[in-house]
């Protein structure tokens, strides 16, 4: 059955005392609560060890922010996921719009991560979203489909069940700019479309798709409420334990 998940991405924010108390404060709230989805918190690799005994206390899921495409060896900075996996890790993020940016991950870097990630059983946190540009010029949908075929449709069934897919359109994150509830189900009902299309209705239907972009307290349960919105990865607004806990609240 499908997941509902709500993930925090904390990017590259906090110090370590910072950190521990924001997770604590997470933790022992949830602690009380009846939940209606998964908690993901995704905190700077510097922090997992330290999130994963959080996690293994709580009800929380721990997911990195990036993962290496190369398994163990001489690859000096980067984190395998053989190491995060042994930490208790279950989830990582691949493929931020800031990891094509920033660091020009491309799509074949990015199919090799999700590799990485599945032969450790590991969980992809599957990130797609078009430009500013590209949804102006009415290239959206080719955006999203190209990025799902390069970087995942190499999978097959039993693999693509471990997928979570996020929809963070670039003009919507870090802006205040979110994308209304139609354009996120629109958005979300075509991805869903695809891997129907690719996998068949079951497995489709299972996928467990987030939107990402300014999603905040106020307007989670709008966009929560959209048939194929399941949640969401939220930037800013991860960082604030009242805030976050209140989009947690908004199923
Ligand atoms: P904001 O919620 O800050 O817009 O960031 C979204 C995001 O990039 C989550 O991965």
């Amino acid at each position: 059955m499908r997941k509902n998940i709500v993930a925090g991405n904390w990017k590259m924010n906090n110090t370590f005392q910072e950190a521990e108390e924001l997770i604590s404060v997470i933790a022992d709230e949830l602690d009380e609560k009846d939940l209606q989805c998964e908690v993901i918190v995704c905190p700077p690799s510097i922090y997992l060890e330290m999130a994963s005994d959080y996690g293994e206390e709580s009800i929380l899921s721990i997911a990195a922010q990036n993962v290496s495409g190369y398994d163990n060896g001489a690859y000096t900075g980067e984190v395998s996921a053989s190491m995060l996996e042994a930490m208790g890790i279950s989830y990582s993020i691949v493929g931020h719009s800031e990891r094509r940016k920033y660091f020009n991950e491309t799509d074949a870097q990015l199919a090799e991560k999700v590799d990485r990630l599945l032969d450790y059983n590991m969980k992809p946190i599957f990130c797609i979203g078009e430009l500013l540009e590209e949804r102006e010029a009415g290239n959206h949908f080719n955006i999203v489909e190209s990025q799902l075929e390069k970087g995942l449709f190499h999978l097959n069934k039993d693999e693509f069940l471990n997928v979570v897919v996020a929809y963070e359109p670039v003009w919507a994150i870090g802006t205040g700019v979110v994308a209304t509830p139609e354009q996120a189900q629109e958005m979300h009902s075509f991805i869903r479309g695809l891997i129907t299309k690719k996998y068949g209705v079951d497995i489709a239907e299972d996928t467990t798709i987030l939107y990402g972009g300014s999603c905040n307290a106020s307007n989670a349960s709008t966009l929560f409420a959209n048939k194929d919105v399941d949640g969401g990865l939220i930037g800013g607004a991860s960082l604030n334990a009242d805030d976050f806990i209140k989009i947690i609240e908004s199923f």
